[in-house]
């Protein structure tokens, strides 16, 4: 089976799925911008074959190259779980006659507004939203949603360029700062927690899931250096409130039309207790989540999407043995990481519960927690007791500190 597999080298976890797809019997054909000979020896083991292109994200290039590149042969699949590539695989399949979700449905995940647009057609809750292209459109957005709002680009990731929005004042700030985006969505401030919804589907049906809660809130995380970001995967998914997030994952996922593969959702629980929409890709969550998620049943996801695409099933039935949480650190100073305080009594004390520990060395440059969640290193930690886990991640949080100078 030629499965055509876009970016298996980037992000890094993409050379797991590329693994994956090789293990579950696939001829991967991997395209990508790097040159092959820079490639991991152990990727190049799991590629049948390869095609470098000058850029990835030139879709109509790319589609001319792999046209003409697969002539002859039958191309089974066509998967990119990179954001940016998902529209590039959708186009490819259609233009190469392979099964597999349309561009029409593949944009439901991409642009914002049409999603949204679609889960309330499906008369599920989504923040009411404005696409605006100009100022004008912004500020009569505002005037209409009232404050607080947020204002964020259409299309974006990470919380970048996203904006909390408290008054006439900051408004005029935040149209400054979002200038160089040329569409973005003016929507109502959704208060509450904020979840996750992840999702193996086969032929629109989630045959694994998972939901993992944000503490604090992506944009509060992303806005506030000091903070030590945690995000932990919930074992059981049963109890009442979790439970309504996952019906609502599962009518989101049927009003999108998902095909098969990875969806990865994000939700809002307010104070009230109703679910509110997010967003949702249909690719996995980035930032080491589907690492969380195996920890947290001791499966192989990477592989088990493998197998949903090739063969339409999964393998692994899949017990919910820990809560996983992962800790992203940011030192503080800059420069160089010189010292790091209260690691060892913390691993004297938890150390039994950590599957993984990438925090940055002594001595290594520090990583812009801006640009990346991964900033200076993250710990895993897991444990059969929800309360238990995010207390123990709460210890990561406050009592591990970085330096740097
Ligand atoms: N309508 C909203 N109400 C409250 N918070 C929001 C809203 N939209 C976005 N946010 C905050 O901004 C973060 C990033 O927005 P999101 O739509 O998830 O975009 P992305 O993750 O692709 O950057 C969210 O995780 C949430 O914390
Ligand atoms: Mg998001």
């Amino acid at each position: 089976m030629n499965v055509i597999f876009l970016a298996p080298n980037y992000p890094s976890e993409m050379q797991h799925y590329t693994r994956g797809l090789a293990e579950v019997g696939a001829r991967v054909l991997g395209v990508g911008e790097a040159p092959l000979e820079s490639l991991p020896e152990s990727l190049k083991g799991h590629m049948a074959s390869y095609l470098q292109v000058p850029r990835l994200l030139d879709e109509d290039d790319v589609i001319a190259r792999v046209e003409q590149w697969t002539r002859g042969h039958t191309i089974a699949r066509v998967e990119g779980l990179w954001e940016p590539v998902v529209i590039l695989a959708a186009r490819l399949r259609e233009r190469l006659g392979v099964a597999g979700m349309s561009l029409h449905t593949v944009r439901g995940f991409r642009d914002k507004q049409l999603m949204k647009e679609r889960v309330a057609a499906a008369g599920l809750r989504v923040p009411h939203s404005a696409k605006c292209g100009t100022e004008a459109q912004v500020r009569a957005a505002a005037e209409a949603c009232g404050f607080p709002l947020i204002v964020k680009p259409i299309d974006g990731a990470g919380s970048a360029d996203t904006y909390r929005v408290d008054s006439a004042e900051e408004l005029d700030r935040v149209i400054n700062a979002v200038r160089h985006i040329r569409v973005v969505s003016v929507e109502e401030f959704v208060d509450g927690e904020e979840f996750t919804y992840d999702a193996i589907c086969v032929d629109g049906k989630p045959v694994y899931e998972n939901v993992a809660q944000y503490l604090p809130r992506p944009l509060i995380a992303r806005s506030n250096e000091w903070i030590s970001p945690v995000i932990i995967t919930i074992r059981d998914l049963k109890q009442a409130p979790i439970a309504e997030g996952i019906a609502f994952g599962r009518k989101v996922v049927r009003a999108l039309n998902m095909g098969t593969g990875f969806v990865h959702m994000e939700w809002y629980r307010t104070a009230s207790g109703e679910v509110v929409f997010g967003e949702i890709g249909c690719r996995p969550g980035g930032a080491h989540l589907v690492d969380q998620m195996n920890f947290t049943s001791d499966v192989d996801l990477f592989r088990e999407w493998a197998r949903a695409v090739c063969h339409r099933r999964i393998m692994t039935s899949t017990p919910r043995a820990y809560n996983v949480a992962i800790i992203f650190k940011r030192a503080q100073g800059q420069g160089r990481i010189s010292r790091i305080d209260g690691l060892e009594a913390f691993g004297s004390r938890y150390g039994k519960y950590v599957v993984a520990d990438t925090l940055s060395a002594v001595g290594t440059p520090r990583r812009n927690w801006k640009n990346t969640l991964l900033s200076d290193g993250f710990l895993i930690l897991r444990h059969p007791e929800f309360a238990e886990a995010k207390r123990i991640a709460e210890a990561a949080a406050t009592q591990i500190t970085l330096y740097a100078e």
